[in-house]
Order: structure tokens, then C-alpha cells, then sequence
């Protein structure tokens, strides 16, 4: 279906409608919406399409004219929806994918009904309110101390930037904030693992710190930090005379999902009073869930910490957040006075502003999402939607492991799953080989697996992604859906097995 045809006849959509036309243009969509999400599991997860096809299907033209809304609603039905990925599919396991919620989606439309922009408490006082108790719901989920700060952003990206710009502050002499980071005598480090996600490392380029000032620290077999490399590396930066101000601990790395020890890096960072930052982009809420708690416990004593409540919320993008253990310092970081934003009131509770706390001026109402979220389905609905998850994934390991045809490459530490197909005539050569055999049999399992993965997002019944793990090419999946099942996991082995069977008919 194309939305080309214009006979010029209809009237445009109005730009201040009658409550009736927005009564039929609501329901319209609302129902557009319940279809939408009720026939999810009927999809394919990936849409077979081109750009061009796409593009074929848009009117391009520059739009002098309006169209009725009924138009606009068949093409998001009729294209949109018609070729995009269904990040809500239960089978959709690549990257670190939520799948929205009904109420989150509502939410998001009244949101911009309000139209409110959370700058400070005056422009918006009820938005602000609700932000500022969603913050204290999730410091209370992880265990912050009730005067600690902290605000939505627009990711975990964006979150990590915030936490970063804190931390470099907090940490520099003096001069930092006149002359900038080039004027600084000794050079800024910070330390992160090789698994750290790449977001991290762009900030601190984003800065000013220099790709060479962040420094990798190796990792375990289980892909964690190892914690005696990253004192050696501060020891020895230390004794060159450069200035260590950061270590980022993760807590489930985009990769595998691996937990740094919190608790002991933590220590070294206290030991070297730098600043402790954790990314809990993708597993910090996973803290609601009892199985995975312990991994958590230490994540408050961190002086900061990004989180995405556009992932194991489930909540629609976008919704990162960012919390400080001493607001004080990231105040200290983003004030900046200016006679328009001055706040006049004298009351602190009224004279607050997040431009204090956060890069952005003008935000928009994410809180209410969250807050519907938390309010309308409550902690024990979304702990458990966690815990299955999880389940999800040590599912899938179970039957990797007791598979002849398939193997892990990492173990699972929460809901993300490295594995590759190994058909069973090479598993059985690889076990007997010598050295120089294995590594050929492995650049073959590569290619091979590559392929795979093309197939399977072609094929549609499954999405995966992938990782490389210590060189080796992985399928890659993360369950991150209450719509996800124990069948799901096997549906996706069997797509892979007859993805297979034909790739191998063929190559
Ligand atoms: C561990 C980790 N950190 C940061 C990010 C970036 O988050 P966002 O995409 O919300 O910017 C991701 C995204 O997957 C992540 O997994």
C-alpha cells in the first residue's frame, strides 16, 4: 500500500482539532495500537524490505498541503509497521532490546498531551514531582541513601556522558573549569575492561580526555575485570606522573552480560580515591529480581551509576537515567547561571532545577512513563517478569549444553547468551586436533556462524546479534521480554538447526 494518491478533495488534518475529531483520531490509533501488539507474536520479527522498497512506498514530496489523519494512520499501518523490526516480538534477542509497554505507550501520548518541560519546578511542578519520586523509587531499588541525586536522560549513552563530566570534575584541579583539560599538567585517566560497552570510551573522547587516557584493563575467563591488572595499570600511571580520577565497573556488559566484582573495585577506587562510576545500563534493574540480587548489593557505594529504564523497565525509548551518590557534585558540575534560567523563588524545594544536575535544558515528561510503569504494574510483576528472563537464558544454556550441535562460548551471568553452531562432525575433529588444526576448524566455525546469523535475520522467525569473544565470532542473544518463553528458546535452536541444514546443503 502507498500513501501517494492525494486527490486534493479531503481537508488536511486540523492543527487544533475539535475534542470529537480527537476522540476519532485517538480511538483510530488506540486501536491501531491494541491490533498491533495483539498480533505481535504473528509476525515476522525482521521485515523482508529494501531502502529502496521503503522509500518507493513514501510520498517524498515536500508537504505544502496536509492530509486527513485517517491517511497518516495507513501509512504507519500500511508501511511503517509494515517494515520495521518488532522489537516487542518475544523472539527478538539481538543487542539489549525492550519491548515497550501498552501503559508506557500511553503514558508517552499523555506526556505530550501536558506538553511539559522539566527544566526546574516552576516551568513544571507536577512533572518535576513525579521525576523526582521515580528517582527515589529506583535509588531505593538499588539501595542509594535518600539524599542522593539523579535524573532521566535520554539513554544509557547520554547517562555515562553525565556520570563521566561529574566524575572529571569532581577529580581535577582547580583550573579544569577556566582553561579546560588541555591546560591540566598531568593527563586525566580513567580505567575501564575491554568489555566495556564503546559508550564509555566516547565520552570520555567527547571531553576532551584523549582515546590514549582510557585505559583497558584486561578481563577473566568469565569476561569480569580483573582487579590486579587495573591496580597495576594505576600504579603504574601513578609512578609516570599522570593523574587517575575514574574507574568504570560494569554491571552486565553489552557482550555477556558479565558483573565486575562492585564490592572490590570499588575498594581500589577508594584506595585511590578516584571516582567510582558503574554502568548498569543493561543489568542494574535485574536487581529486582532475587536470583540476580547479590550481584547488586555493593552498586550504592559507587558515586555514580548510568541505568536504562528503556531496557529492563521494558519502558519504550527514551529513558536512560543517571544517579549521583553526592548530588552536591554534579551540581557542582552543571550549574551554570545564566539571567534567564535564574530561579527567583527562595524555597528549595521550588528553586530546584535539573539543568543542575544533567548536559539538557528542555526535557521532556519521561518520568511519567516510569512512573505509570512502576505505579501501574508494581515492583513484584516487573521482579518476576525479570527473574524469567533470566530463566530464559539458563534455559538456552541448558540445552546448548546438552546439544550436539551447538556450544557456548561465555556462561550466563544474567540474560545475555554467546553461543555458535558447531556441526557435529566438526565438534567431534576439533576435540581430537592439535593447536594449528583447531585454530582452522575455529575460522571455519567464524564463517560459518556469520553466515548463520545473515540467514536467521533473513529467515524472520528469530533475531539474534553477535559478539566477539576472545577473537571468536558469537551468535549473540538477550531475553528481554515478559512475552518470552521457554518454547521461544527451543523455537530458536530449531530456526538455527534448519538455517543451517540449508546452509550447509548449499556451501
Ligand atoms: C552496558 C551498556 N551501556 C550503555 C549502553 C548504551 O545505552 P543507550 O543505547 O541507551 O544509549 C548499552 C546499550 O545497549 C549497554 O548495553
Amino acid at each position: 500500500m502507498t500513501d501517494k494518491v492525494h486527490s486534493g478533495d479531503e481537508p488536511g488534518s486540523s492543527l487544533d482539532p475539535s475534542a470529537d475529531e480527537i476522540r476519532r483520531w485517538g480511538n483510530a490509533a488506540i486501536e491501531a495500537m491494541a491490533s498491533y501488539i495483539d498480533s505481535i507474536r504473528d509476525r515476522r520479527v525482521y521485515p523482508s524490505t529494501t531502502s529502496r522498497q521503503i522509500r518507493e512506498k513514501l510520498d517524498r514530496a515536500l508537504p505544502d498541503e496536509g492530509v486527513d489523519f485517517d491517511r497518516l494512520l495507513k501509512t504507519f499501518n500500511d508501511v511503517i509497521v509494515a517494515t520495521s523490526r518488532h522489537n516487542g516480538h518475544p523472539r527478538m534477542f539481538g543487542y539489549v532490546q525492550a519491548p515497550g509497554t501498552a501503559i508506557a505507550a500511553i503514558a508517552d501520548l499523555l506526556a505530550s498531551t501536558l506538553n511539559a518541560n522539566l527544566t526546574a519546578w516552576r516551568s513544571a511542578p507536577a512533572a518535576v514531582e513525579i521525576e523526582r519520586l521515580t528517582i527515589d523509587w529506583i535509588k531505593q531499588i538499588l539501595g542509594f541513601s535518600a539524599d542522593a541525586g539523579g535524573l532521566f536522560v535520554s539513554g544509557g549513552s547520554m547517562a555515562n556522558l553525565a556520570a563521566l563530566a561529574a566524575a572529571r570534575r569532581a577529580k581535577a584541579p582547580e583550573e579544569l573549569l577556566n582553561k579546560g583539560t588541555q591546560s591540566l599538567p598531568q593527563a586525566m585517566r580513567i580505567y575501564i575492561s575491554e568489555e566495556t560497552h564503546h559508550s564509555v570510551a566516547k565520552a570520555a573522547v567527547l571531553l576532551g580526555l584523549g582515546r590514549d587516557n582510557v585505559r583497558m584493563v584486561g578481563v577473566d575467563e568469565r569476561f569480569k575485570i580483573r582487579v590486579g591488572d587495573l591496580i597495576t595499570k594505576i600504579t603504574e600511571d601513578l609512578a609516570a606522573g599522570h593523574l587517575p580520577f575514574c574507574i568504570v565497573g560494569n554491571a552486565g556488559t553489552v557482550n555477556t552480560g558479565a558483573c565486575d566484582p562492585l564490592r572490590e573495585v570499588i575498594a581500589v577506587a577508594r584506595r585511590f580515591n578516584l571516582w567510582m562510576h558503574v554502568d548498569a545500563s543493561y543489568g542494574g534493574f535485574a536487581a529486582l529480581a532475587h536470583s540476580a540480587r547479590d550481584l547488586f548489593h555493593a552498586m550504592h557505594e559507587a558515586d555514580s551509576v548510568a541505568l536504562d529504564p528503556h531496557k529492563w523497565l521494558y519502558l519504550p525509548v527514551d529513558c536512560g537515567c543517571v544517579l549521583y551518590r553526592d548530588a552536591e557534585a554534579a551540581r557542582a558540575t552543571f550549574a551554570h547561571e545564566a539571567e534567564y534560567t535564574r530561579v527567583l523563588e527562595q524555597e528549595p524545594e521550588e528553586a530546584f532545577a535539573f539543568w543542575d544536575y544533567g548536559p539538557e535544558l528542555s526535557r521532556r515528561f519521561r518520568a511519567l512513563k516510569v512512573w505509570m510503569m512502576l505505579k501501574g504494574v508494581g515492583l513484584r510483576a516487573l521482579g518476576a517478569a525479570i527473574e524469567k528472563d533470566l530463566a530464559c537464558a539458563r534455559h538456552l544454556e541448558r540445552l546448548v549444553r546438552a546439544s550436539e550441535d551447538f556450544e557456548m562460548l561465555a556462561p550466563v551471568e544474567l540474560s545475555i547468551f554467546c553461543f555458535r553452531y558447531v556441526p557435529p562432525r566438526l565438534k567431534r575433529a576439533r576435540a581430537s586436533a592439535d593447536e594449528v588444526e583447531r585454530v582452522r576448524i575455529d575460522e571455519q566455525l567464524d564463517a560459518l556462524n556469520e553466515r548463520l546469523l545473515i540467514e536467521l535475520q533473513r529467515d524472520g522467525s528469530s533475531y539474534l546479534s553477535n559478539a566477539r569473544l576472545g577473537g571468536r565470532f558469537s551468535l549473540r542473544g538477550c531475553v528481554m521480554n515478559y512475552r518470552t518463553t521457554f518454547r521461544d528458546m527451543e523455537i530458536l535452536l530449531d530456526d538455527l538447526r534448519r538455517v543451517a541444514g540449508s546452509e550447509l546443503a548449499i556451501g
